[in-house]
């Protein structure tokens, strides 16, 4: 039996929101949950909140039952050697959030018996809002995966794919996703201010389009493009913006980003 249910090593902006949401879905206590940090500044404002706290990655890996990596996938390769090097007779379920990182890379370092899930989160999961993607290595088991998917869908919707470099595929549509739609709102919010509208206002307005907007989507039954028509009356305001939008080649902008970030997926994994 492990000493804590959950650990987090790197408790940044994800890992901390994933410790929070458990938490908050009545899954542990922060007692349960031991949280790596590296400065004892922020080791002292976890632990204030409840939390378990280590600054020592084995100590972190070898007692917890799960243990969430929140690090960035430019440091597995020096973190992972670090637990490698006193790895625990029974593997915790290692849940990796980082884009790219593969189970090969992954169980070179910690085992090829090592019950690895991969997730791919959003940060609108802090609100519990978030979309996760997941997908398991051939050492989990159905009920870890289903554990761990529990877990995530307590902070938002879950999809489960088969195939590892669906992980890939799916991260401009949910990992960056929202970087896109920041970037829409305050497009929107600079034009809104050139005519005239406070920014404040533009932006509660924008957004609040854009949440009504995404719930058509998924409560109307309609495709998107019947849905823009509905809202293009012939010789209207709204078909002469649609057609600048399509002018300026906007389908094909957002799959020339998609696809860069995917590459950059695949490159961060090498
Ligand atoms: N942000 C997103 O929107 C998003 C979406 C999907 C997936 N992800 C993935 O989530 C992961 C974390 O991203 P984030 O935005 O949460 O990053 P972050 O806030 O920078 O957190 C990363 C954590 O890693 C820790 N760390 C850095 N170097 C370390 C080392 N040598 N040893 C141990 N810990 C170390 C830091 O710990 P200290 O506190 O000790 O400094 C920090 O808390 C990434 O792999 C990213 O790919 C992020």
């Amino acid at each position: 039996m492990k000493k804590y249910r959950l650990g987090v090593l790197g408790a940044g902006n994800m890992g901390l929101a994933i410790a929070r949401g458990a938490v908050q879905a009545g899954r542990c206590l922060p007692a349960d949950i031991l949280l790596m940090n590296r400065t004892p500044e922020k080791r002292a404002a976890r632990a204030a909140e409840g939390f378990a706290v280590t600054g020592d990655a084995a100590v972190l890996y070898g007692s917890c039952e799960q243990v969430v990596l929140g690090i960035k996938p430019q440091i597995f390769d020096a973190v992972l050697p670090l637990l490698a090097a006193d790895l625990p007779k029974e593997h915790p379920l290692v849940i990796s959030i980082a884009a790219g990182v593969s189970f090969e890379k992954m169980e070179a370092l910690l085992g090829a018996d090592c019950p690895i899930i991969r997730v791919m989160p959003n940060t609108p999961l802090l609100l519990g809002l978030g979309a996760s993607a997941l997908v398991k290595n051939a050492a989990a088991t159905q009920g870890q995966l289903e554990e761990v998917r529990a877990l995530f869908g307590a902070m938002g919707m879950t999809v489960v794919f088969e195939e590892e470099k669906m992980l890939n595929e799916v991260i401009p549509y949910n990992g960056s996703a929202p970087a896109y739609v920041y970037a829409f709102i305050e497009g929107m919010a600079r034009s809104a201010q050139a005519h005239g509208i406070e920014r404040g206002q533009a932006l509660e307005l924008i957004s609040k389009t854009c949440i009504g907007a995404a719930q058509m989507v998924l409560q109307s039954g309609k495709a998107p493009a019947e849905l823009i028509r509905e809202v293009c009356s012939p010789g209207g305001t709204t078909i002469e913006a649609v057609k600048v939008l399509e002018g300026a080649g906007l389908n094909a902008i957002l799959a020339e980003a998609s696809d860069r970030c995917i590459a950059r997926a695949y490159e961060l994994g090498r």
